[in-house]
């Protein structure tokens, strides 16, 4: 697509006849099989399924079929967390080879097809080995952010049955230094599946090895050759599974498939950067998250990229450590998260100026609204007036980008995702379930038609997947976010309308912190919604009831932090805790959030109705002592 014209003559097709649009998709790439049928769905069930029959392995379409015209170019190009350490460049050659190492030493640890491994990585070159490699062999890995706890990491692994733990000595970030091992001993002692764990070397930091279980990674590698036959995989077999919080306690393992996953990231990729052969691209996600996988991973590789990878913090050794990244790899194509351009715009713009900038084609964002202020200045301020912001949303359940602006070719707004991506079809829903038509509207945002790279299922529970996704509005995928579509049809996301808060572009479900919360002894029960925050977009306020009269408030606070922090990780601490009586019940014993949320956002002169509160008295009370 080159132009306006070209995207509604695109979408146009994408929707009058779906299956012929991905079916021409689908012919760009290397399958082993070509599919015997496209598509097909049942949003009731639910049941999707893209290019059935077809047999493909996506590591031979991100890296093999790349080898004769650019054996030679950097597929990765990695920066250290510490600017004085030389960065790495992984050709597409090397790539292929860690790639294949990585599936032989699986292999020679028993890993098969089908089988689950936990990666537990930091940023470096390696975790995508690993990620690959387990592609490769047809192993299906879990990756688990290395900033959550044991508990949560065994949760995790737990859940998908992991046999084989990938993980490392320690990960630098910024001016600290986290021990990774002893987290992962922490975990293995309570997940009984896990037979081997592979230790990276990064750090040097002193751990301890069990023997029979723990095995270091330089010399696992050391024992295997570089050629590995890329497994033949149904397009339907799990690629991945990756876990994203839910709004009851238990993390959802979203499960994402081979063909329609590799189709989707590709064509996305390509579509909203615009990418253009010999660019170099980076994504400042974590590759824990889905952003890391589809668009530092999956989609630029596929692509023949070069893909930028980053170890450190915006914020080390100073606040222009981004701007200097730039300009030392002059990136042209720069993605980020809302969160971390409110920090930067708080440091003084010498930061910025100090360095050349002028490589920069185009900007996006991605994991939360953009508010208008950042987003000017992000162009203003990084692109100068003269690269395009493509802010892109989408989720850990739909694999790749659904509705944002295409660079240079779809006229942007400031905080407007403004337009569906090709294939993927809105539907805005009323309260009472009806889909509202024309422009001019505010509801809840569905999508009514299936895209290739949509999740198939919660992992061990699908009719939970049902229960989350395909029951508020039969017959629709419902996406948990509100939305508006203006006049113009663009769309803006105005957040999440269930019991999930995004703290700096994280998903964090409410029950979980809660049940957190409550395992501190003095805690009797507490109740945690989000708030406006000037930099992380929305944190983390608890209110909380104690058993006993509390004499040191805020010793007690540091405390009920530590045990967030301990059972699920720093992220989810939160940010203020109020110290209540009571909560606010209805009768039936429902906490009424709505009242917690005014509050927490400082806005209590209309709290609505309260006449079912089971105590009206507690809300005055709450009100009083709001932080
Ligand atoms: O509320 C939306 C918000 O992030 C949620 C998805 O979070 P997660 O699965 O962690 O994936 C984040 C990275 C894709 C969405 O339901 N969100 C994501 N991108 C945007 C957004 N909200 C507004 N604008 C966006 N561009």
């Amino acid at each position: 697509m080159n132009n306006f014209q070209d995207y509604l003559a695109e979408y146009q097709q994408s929707i009058s006849d779906p299956e012929k649009f991905w079916a021409s998709q689908a012919d760009n790439f290397v399958w082993k099989k070509k599919w015997d049928s496209v598509l097909q769905w049942d949003f009731h069930k639910p049941e999707v399924k893209w290019f059935i029959g077809g047999k493909l392995n996506i590591t031979e379409n991100c890296i093999d079929r790349h080898l004769p015209q650019r054996a030679n170019q950097t597929a990765i190009l990695w920066e250290s967390n510490d600017p004085k350490e030389p960065s790495r460049n992984i050709t597409y050659q090397q790539l292929h080879e860690q790639v294949c190492k990585v599936g032989n030493m699986l292999k020679a640890q028993g890993v098969k097809k089908g089988d689950r491994v936990c990666i537990y990585m930091p940023m470096v070159p390696e975790t995508s080995f690993a990620i690959l490699g387990c592609a490769r062999i047809g192993a299906v890995h879990s990756v688990v952010f290395a900033g959550f706890s044991a508990g949560s990491l065994a949760d995790r692994i737990n859940d998908s049955g992991c046999k084989v733990v990938l993980t490392s000595d320690g990960t630098f970030r910024g001016d600290k230094s986290i021990n990774l091992k002893a987290i992962v001993d922490e975990a293995l002692d309570k997940s009984p599946t896990v037979e081997k764990c592979i230790v990276l070397e990064r750090t040097k930091a002193k751990i301890s090895m069990k023997p029979a279980r723990d095995l270091w990674w330089h010399d696992e590698m050391q024992k295997v050759n570089n050629q590995c036959p890329a497994e033949e995989m149904d397009a339907e077999d799990l690629l991945f599974i990756l876990y994203t919080s839910g709004s009851t306690g238990k993390p959802k393992g979203m499960v994402h498939t081979c063909g329609g996953y590799m189709v989707y990231t590709d064509y996305t990729f390509k579509q909203v950067f615009q990418y253009k052969e010999g660019q170099v691209y980076w994504c400042t996600a974590d590759v824990g998250w889905i952003t890391g996988h589809s668009y530092i991973l999956y989609g630029p590789l596929s692509n023949g990229a070069t893909s930028l990878m980053f170890e450190g913090v915006p914020s080390w050794p100073d606040m222009g450590r981004f701007w200097h990244v730039i300009e030392k790899h002059k990136v042209n194509i720069f993605y980020t998260a809302p969160t971390a351009i409110r920090s930067l715009e708080k440091a003084p713009l010498s930061f910025v100026e100090k360095y050349d900038l002028s490589s920069l084609q185009i900007l996006g964002t991605v994991g939360e609204p953009i508010n208008e202020e950042a987003w000017h200045w992000y162009d203003h301020n990084i692109g100068k007036g003269k690269c395009p912001i493509v802010d892109t949303w989408w989720q850990t359940e739909t694999g790749g980008v659904m509705i944002s602006p295409l660079a240079g070719i779809t006229k942007t707004k400031p905080s407007f995702a403004t337009l569906p991506m090709p294939g993927v079809q809105p539907a805005v829903m009323d309260e009472s379930g009806n889909e509202m038509m024309g422009n001019g509207i505010e509801g809840r945002l569905t999508i009514k038609f299936p895209w290739p790279s949509i999740a198939r299922t919660i992992y061990g529970d699908h009719q939970r997947f049902k229960d989350t996704y395909f029951s508020t509005f039969p017959g629709k995928y419902f996406t948990g976010d509100g939305c508006k579509r203006d006049e113009e049809g663009y769309y803006r996301i105005t957040g999440r309308v269930d019991d999930i808060i995004i703290v700096s572009g994280h998903n964090m479900g409410t029950a979980e912190v809660e049940s957190a919360i409550d395992e501190h002894s003095a805690v009797c029960e507490s109740a945690v919604v989000g708030f406006p925050h000037d930099i992380k977009g929305q944190g983390i306020y608890a209110f909380v009831v104690t058993y006993d009269p509390i004499h040191e408030e805020n010793h007690l606070r540091n405390e009920i932090k530590d045990v967030v922090a301990k059972i699920i990780g720093p992220i989810a601490k939160p940010d203020k805790i109020q110290f209540v009586s009571g909560l606010p019940k209805t009768r039936s014993g429902k906490i009424m959030r709505r009242i917690l949320r005014k509050v927490a956002e400082g806005d209590t002169s209309n709290l609505g109705d309260t006449t079912t509160l089971l105590d009206p008295a507690v809300v005055e009370e709450i009100k009083a002592g709001a932080l």
